[in-house]
């Protein structure tokens, strides 16, 4: 079975393989641009990448209605599981790898903050690498541009979800400094358009990633599925 991936507006993105229902990022019920609601959603892994609510907003309520394993941060795990309740955590931090049912994921570092929704400390920010299916995928998290990309870009990555929404992570030109670094096959935009300050072009920015040459831009509609080659 194909690996697919599903943007659900903003930061939320779900990627299904052979049964296992892998969510990051979980934010429905405020997001402008999402179309479901978070108790419509099952999830058997839920990644977290930050402690901001446009990105865990609806983790835990999805944790408890699946009996979902939420990965994030150390901060971020214990915090979910102390003031959540949220039964089954794996905290981590950057640069570790952990094995999940679906397969791995590297906490990647991102440049960002990561305050959570009642001001606790939410550790740091981060991205994630993620083995799944065979593929290979790289969401960076809400970030700046940051030169380790090119690391990550040693190892042939499949796919990347990158944001290009600016005034809180880079925008559209880092992103294409980020593509020539990570060069992935396919590349996903993300973290944008949801509010008026993160608009952008996203047809532009399409154009532009056609034009470097580097990796295939897939701008995908709310709610449909995208198969992984
Ligand atoms: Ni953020
Ligand atoms: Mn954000």
């Amino acid at each position: 079975m194909a690996v697919q991936i599903t943007w659900h507006g903003h930061a939320t993105w779900l990627i299904e393989h052979d049964g296992h229902r892998v969510l990051i990022d979980p934010f429905f019920n405020e997001n402008p641009a999402a179309i479901v609601k978070a108790k419509e959603v099952r999830a058997d892994t839920i990644l977290v990448t930050h402690g901001h609510f446009d990105h865990i907003a609806d983790a835990a309520s999805i944790a408890q209605q699946s009996e979902a394993t939420v990965v994030a941060n150390f901060e971020i795990a214990t915090w979910l599981s102390n003031e959540h309740g949220v039964k089954s955590t794996v905290g981590m931090n950057l640069g570790g790898w952990t094995t999940l049912p679906f397969g791995r994921v590297q906490m990647t570092i991102a440049f960002h903050s990561s305050q959570l929704p009642d001001g606790a400390y939410g550790g740091n920010p981060g991205g994630y690498l993620i083995e799944i299916g065979g593929k290979r995928l790289y969401v960076a998290g809400d970030t700046a541009l940051f030169s380790d990309m090119q690391l990550y870009g040693r190892t042939e990555l499949d796919a990347a979800i990158l944001p290009i929404g600016d005034l809180f992570t880079m925008g559209p030109v880092d992103s294409l400094h980020a593509i020539y670094w990570l060069r992935p096959r396919v590349v996903f935009p993300s973290h944008y358009n949801t509010w008026p300050p993160i608009a952008q072009d996203v047809e532009s920015w399409a154009d532009a990633v056609r034009q470097q040459g580097v990796a295939e831009p897939r701008v995908p509609e709310v709610g449909v599925a995208i198969e992984l080659e």
